[in-house]
């Protein structure tokens, strides 16, 4: 059985997940109604948030069936934020030491580029491996309020970043698009809401880099562009032209997305395609990857909607399933920066 621990940013999560019968528990408390009074997420507060909720969460999971068996633990080591991640080290070095149990650091990006693949309690385990390996060579969107990227899986599991973002990753200019609107953090699920009955092709936002042979992913221009749109409207246009501007904005996020998708997989070969990260919970995002799924010929696999946003699932499944993509407890330090090691 795994223990995988997970705090880069504001949530605080663990999980348990038992090679030979898939994923057994998981506990996750969400910072996000704290964060919406400053508008994001307040890295010192994230911490202190941790070192509050990890002992009630540690508690609740030692008293499910399963903790007992624990024999190793997987913490997130980065990118995320550093305060945040050294608490979730903390407790795992802290655990691993009293329990004389091993450890790895897991690479939080590699977790979410696995977690669509994580194996349900109720899921055979033993047939598993030769399920992710009939899903490989795998093409992934990752979109989540700091990253956006399209990665391939090898059929070795070697990870290979093919494209990212400039500026802005998806969310974050989800986000700020919100935030000009007016609506809370995290604006990406209001302006959802808000898009649905809206006409999306009233506005025309900057598509990002338009070039088909340049992967990068653009989103900051697609934020100025509605700053001036707004600086022309007064209070009344607003509330008229509300709905409007959040549908063609959140298109536009979604058809870069599904543009820079389509360009990667086509000049590739791969047997399915993913999508995870936060952003992965858009309806129209879910519904646009599955057109396109279709129209390749691929199986597309979403994460499940709980394992979009950050979850400790994804940290001890990526450990078992990739031994070779860890860091050994006498390296493992938190590495904030974004790298996928
Ligand atoms: O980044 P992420 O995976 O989780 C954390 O950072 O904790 O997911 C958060 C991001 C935010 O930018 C949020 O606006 C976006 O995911 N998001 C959505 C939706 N739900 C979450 N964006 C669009 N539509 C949604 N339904």
């Amino acid at each position: 059985m795994w223990l995988g621990v997970e705090s880069s940013c504001d949530e605080s999560a663990l999980a348990l997940f038992d090679p030979a019968a898939g994923l057994c528990g998981e506990w996750v408390h969400s910072q996000v109604s704290l964060h919406q009074r400053y508008g994001g997420v307040v890295p010192d507060l994230a911490s202190r948030e941790h070192l509050g909720n990890f002992g009630w969460l540690l508690g609740e999971a030692s008293r499910a069936e399963g903790f007992e068996q624990v024999e190793r633990i997987a913490v997130t080591c980065g990118p995320g934020l550093a305060g945040c991640l050294a608490i979730g080290l903390s407790l795992a070095k802290s655990l691993a030491l009293a329990k004389s149990l091993p450890l790895v650091g897991v690479n939080h990006l590699r977790g979410h580029a696995f977690s669509p693949f994580i194996p349900l309690h109720s899921e055979d385990p033993t047939g598993f491996r030769q399920r992710l390996a009939a899903c490989l060579p795998h093409l992934g969107l990752l979109a989540s309020g700091g990253n956006t990227l399209l990665f391939r899986i090898s059929e070795s599991l070697e990870i290979t970043i093919l494209a990212q973002t400039v500026d802005d990753a998806a969310g974050e200019a989800l986000d700020k698009g919100a935030k000009l609107l007016g609506m809370d953090y995290p604006g990406g699920p209001l302006m959802e809401k808000a898009a649905t009955g809206g006409n999306p092709e009233r506005f025309d936002f900057p598509a990002g880099i338009p070039e088909a042979r340049d992967w990068r992913f653009s989103f900051s221009g697609l934020k100025t562009s509605l700053r001036y749109r707004l600086e022309k409207m007064d209070d009344a246009q607003l509330a008229l032209d509300f709905n409007d501007l959040c549908a063609s904005y959140q298109q536009a996020v979604v058809h870069q997305l599904i543009r820079k998708t389509r360009h990667v997989l086509r000049a590739g070969k791969y047997a399915s395609l993913g999508l995870s990260g936060g952003v992965a919970n858009n309806t129209l995002l879910r519904e646009s990857m599955e057109t396109l799924a279709e129209k390749e010929r691929l199986p597309l696999l979403p994460a499940l909607k709980r394992h979009t946003g950050d979850n400790a699932a994804m940290i001890a499944f990526a450990a078992w399933v990739d031994p070779a993509g860890c860091l050994p407890a006498e390296r493992l330090s938190f590495h904030p920066a974004l790298t996928l090691t």
